[in-house]
């Protein structure tokens, strides 16, 4: 065996080395208990004595060299640290794991949260109601007439075979559940998606949420409904705006209104979020309808209340400036990211 030919070999058979496994089979073919540098020492008897000295220096050598090269493969190979790898199982220990990135709340979940928790500290509790309703809770107890066109199968999602039921298209049936379960005094936030066939643009989605919120008790008056949508509405879109209440019809309460906010863009002066009105309408509201009360059997010569409702996507987009609707159900981590 020729000491010369085997560095040769050596040296291609290292380069061709791209594995922990093949370093460990080269580690054995070179320098095992039946490897090339025990063959060779275990020439070295053979040898004429004169002859032996530097044979068994060279073979000493060469298995020193041997070792610089297994030593040097394996920095290279778990790149660039010093260490010893079980060469058997083949894994490299050290290579950088895969990062679980953290989620986080949904800007829509938040702006509930935020919403849910100024009425919580007013007094309200936060009640929620199945998106599948009855046909009598979403109309009917509500004081809409049959005739009235929210009623109509272009504005509403029935359910086919169960003709009485459908998805609801706003929170107040809530407002039926809540009465007909609970005793007066009432002071309700309902939270909640809503369904309406409607076509999907920028303003527009067959799907959203809603906040509904409503009070019961013997003296409610106009003037609480006021003072409660006003610490709302500060509390949401900063203490300077001013609010206006536009008398409005809606068939489950009377009287009605709806509740515009000063243009938080242009303050008031005009611009082309509000219209050039100066005013942004955010929600409707007003007392409730006695019919409304007679549906779940509250005395409305006893009891009064008011109640109101608002949607969450309006809120937010006028909150943040948000001017696609889209944005929020489509998933996109780079507008997601930015709440
Ligand atoms: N349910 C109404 C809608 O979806 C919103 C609403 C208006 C709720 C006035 C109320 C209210 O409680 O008093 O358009």
């Amino acid at each position: 065996m020729d000491i010369y030919s085997i560095k040769a070999q050596l040296d291609a058979d290292i380069q061709a080395i791209a594995s922990l496994q093949a370093l460990e089979d080269f580690r054995l073919k070179y320098l095992g208990r039946k490897g090339i540098v025990a063959e060779l020492t275990g020439l070295i008897p053979t040898l004429p004595k004169e002859e032996r000295g530097k044979f068994g220096q060279e073979a000493n050598a060469l298995k020193g060299r041997i070792n610089e090269l297994i030593a040097e493969k394996q920095r290279a190979l778990s790149g660039g640290q010093d260490t010893k790898v079980s060469g058997a199982s083949g894994n490299d220990i050290f290579m950088p794991g895969i990062a679980q990135e953290l989620g986080h709340i949904h800007p829509l979940t938040q702006v509930i949260d935020e919403i849910c928790a100024i009425f919580t500290q007013l007094g309200f509790s936060i009640v929620e109601g199945p998106e599948i309703e009855t046909e009598f809770n979403n109309f009917t107890g509500l004081n809409i007439p049959l005739d009235h066109p929210s009623r109509d199968a272009f504005d509403t999602f029935y359910l086919k075979d169960y003709s009485k039921l459908l998805l609801r298209s706003h929170t107040s049936p809530v407002q039926i559940r809540a009465m007909k379960s609970r005793k007066p005094p009432l002071a309700i936030v309902v939270p909640g998606r809503v369904y309406r066939p409607d076509a999907v643009d920028a303003s527009h989605s067959f799907m959203f949420h809603q906040i509904e919120g409503f009070i019961v008790d013997t003296d409610i008056k106009f003037s609480d409904l006021k003072g409660v949508l006003e610490t709302f509405a500060k509390a949401v879109f900063g203490n300077d705006i001013k609010m206006r209440f536009r008398p409005h019809f809606f068939p489950f309460t009377e009287p009605s209104a709806e509740v515009d906010i000063s243009c938080i863009i242009c303050k008031g002066k005009g611009c082309s979020v509000c219209g050039r009105k100066g005013w942004l309408e955010v929600l409707g509201s007003g007392m409730i309808h006695p019919n409304v009360f007679r549906h779940v059997g509250i005395d409305p010569k006893k009891y009064t209340g008011f109640a109101f409702g608002m949607g969450v996507e309006r809120i937010a987009m006028l909150k943040y400036g948000i001017n696609d609707i889209r944005l929020f159900f489509e998933n996109d981590l780079r507008f997601l990211r930015q709440f």
